[in-house]
């Protein structure tokens, strides 16, 4: 989003779009499969659906509520609706901190996607066989500079967005070629299906046991849930500021959070299936992604074009996302300390970098930068997904159930008494006693282990 002239978004159209662009991208398709292999398939699953509707809807409300209400940036915004209380704009800044890690993390990832795209074009995987894919895959992450120079041109495109102030034409295309990402998934998912044993992959995604839902598998859904919806760190309350004013936030929301769920859920339907069929275990982790769809294009009519578009989209739809991540860190330093936005995206591209290649360089076999079996690339995931942006999801509910005064919710929520006028209590209820105490639960019960 560009400056804070206070225009809204063109149309409801516009801001669903948004908001959707940051939120479906690598997370869906390649962090979801991975979360949900390790945290038992089925059983993930049904926990995920449970908690995106009743806790990253209700979040996602929050943030979009207090985004229209101030018109501001995080950092403004709970300086604004909470004068006086200094404390609560330090949630701001965690959610500055934060989108530095993620971005690190993000970008390591978007590397490898970016590896695919090199590979799609240069006909790599065709004929290859699962173990030497596999091989390529694994000697990519144990390179130096490879992924580093990949990255690089990750991070580049990010910032050149931004500096270039063309974020809202590239929501402009992503309109356009997101639900051309849905349909290859649509297409890949059938053909996911008819592979040998894909059933198999079936069952072990949708299927759930209910007996191997247990805290870990909670508290990861949670932190997946959080990262995959771009909540709990303030970004949508930027874009709840742009939001017009007889726009109807829950149906925003609502939408906003149905289709990043259907691309999650696209990407198990897809990846299970042919990872079961190709003989890749459901712990394979990264390989889920960036073995297990080679191989499959590998077997498609028209593979090469497929793989190599579905690289290419990939990568935009994770670009949407990494410029929603930098516009955080961007907007702070020029709203809140006057520094021009060319500087401050150089800035913060250029410390994103670095923590990127620490990043990229801890999985080599022989790194030291690890603790314990942790390397750092972990490390940023886990400390992001599984403390700070659920730490700042619980913290914002706070501040809008306990600090917010409850009439400027109501107002902000039913667009001044015309719309969801019935569901505002029950609304209201879940985001100042229940979504706090259950985070609340389940941060604990981690933090025990
Ligand atoms: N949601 C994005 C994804 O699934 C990643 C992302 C973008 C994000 N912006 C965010 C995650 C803000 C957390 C917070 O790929």
């Amino acid at each position: 989003m560009e400056k804070k002239n206070k225009e809204s978004f063109g149309s409801k159209f516009g801001i669903i779009a948004a908001a959707a662009g940051s939120a479906i991208g690598l997370g869906n398709i390649y962090r979801f499969p991975c979360e949900a292999g390790a945290n038992g398939g089925g059983a993930f699953f049904i926990v995920y659906l449970a908690i995106v509707l009743f806790m990253g809807l209700p979040l996602m409300v929050t943030e979009f509520v207090i985004g229209r209400r101030s018109g501001k940036n995080p950092v403004g915004a709970f300086k604004s609706l909470a004068p006086g209380h200094k404390g609560w704009a330090r949630l701001g800044y965690l959610g500055v901190i934060c989108s530095f890690l993620i971005l690190a993390f993000y970008c390591t990832v978007a590397g490898w996607t970016i590896d695919a795209v090199w590979k799609a074009i240069t006909n790599y995987y065709h004929g290859k066989d699962l173990a030497t894919v596999q091989f390529g895959f694994d000697s990519l992450k144990e390179e130096t500079w490879q992924p580093i120079i990949c990255e690089a041109v990750f991070v580049f495109l990010t910032a050149f967005i931004i500096i270039k102030g063309v974020t809202k034409g590239i929501e402009k295309y992503s309109k356009i070629l997101m639900p051309i990402l849905l349909g290859i998934l649509i297409i890949l998912g059938i053909k996911a299906l008819t592979l040998p044993g894909a059933a198999e992959g079936v069952k072990f995604f949708l299927k759930p046991d209910f007996s191997k839902i247990n805290g870990t598998v909670v508290v990861n859904a949670l932190g997946q849930a959080f990262f995959s919806l771009s909540i709990g760190m303030g970004i949508l309350i930027t874009y709840g500021s742009y939001i017009a004013k007889n726009d109807n936030l829950t149906s925003t929301a609502f939408s906003v959070c149905i289709c990043d769920t259907i691309i999650a859920i696209l990407a198990g339907i897809v990846i299970f299936p042919a990872a079961f069929s190709f003989g890749i275990t459901p712990e394979a982790g990264d390989s889920l992604a960036f073995v297990t769809l080679p191989m499959l294009f590998n077997q498609m009519a028209g593979g090469y074009f497929f793989c190599l578009f579905f690289f290419v989209l990939l990568t935009i739809a994770a670009l949407t996302s990494s410029i929603s991540l930098l516009e955080a860190p961007v907007l702070y330093f020029t709203e809140e300390l006057g520094i021009s936005r060319k500087k401050a995206t150089t800035y913060s591209a250029i410390g994103v970098f670095v923590l990127c290649i620490i990043a990229s360089l801890s999985l080599h076999s022989d790194t030291c930068l690890k603790i314990g079996s942790f390397s750092f690339f972990n490390l940023l995931d886990y400390i992001t997904a599984t403390f700070l942006m659920t730490i700042g999801g619980l913290l914002t509910v706070i501040f809008l159930g306990w600090k917010m005064k409850k009439e400027d919710f109501y107002d902000e929520f039913t667009n001044d008494n015309t719309v969801n006028m019935r569901l505002r209590k029950a609304m209201y209820f879940i985001i100042k006693y229940i979504s706090p105490l259950a985070i609340t639960v389940i941060l604990i019960t981690q933090f025990i282990k």
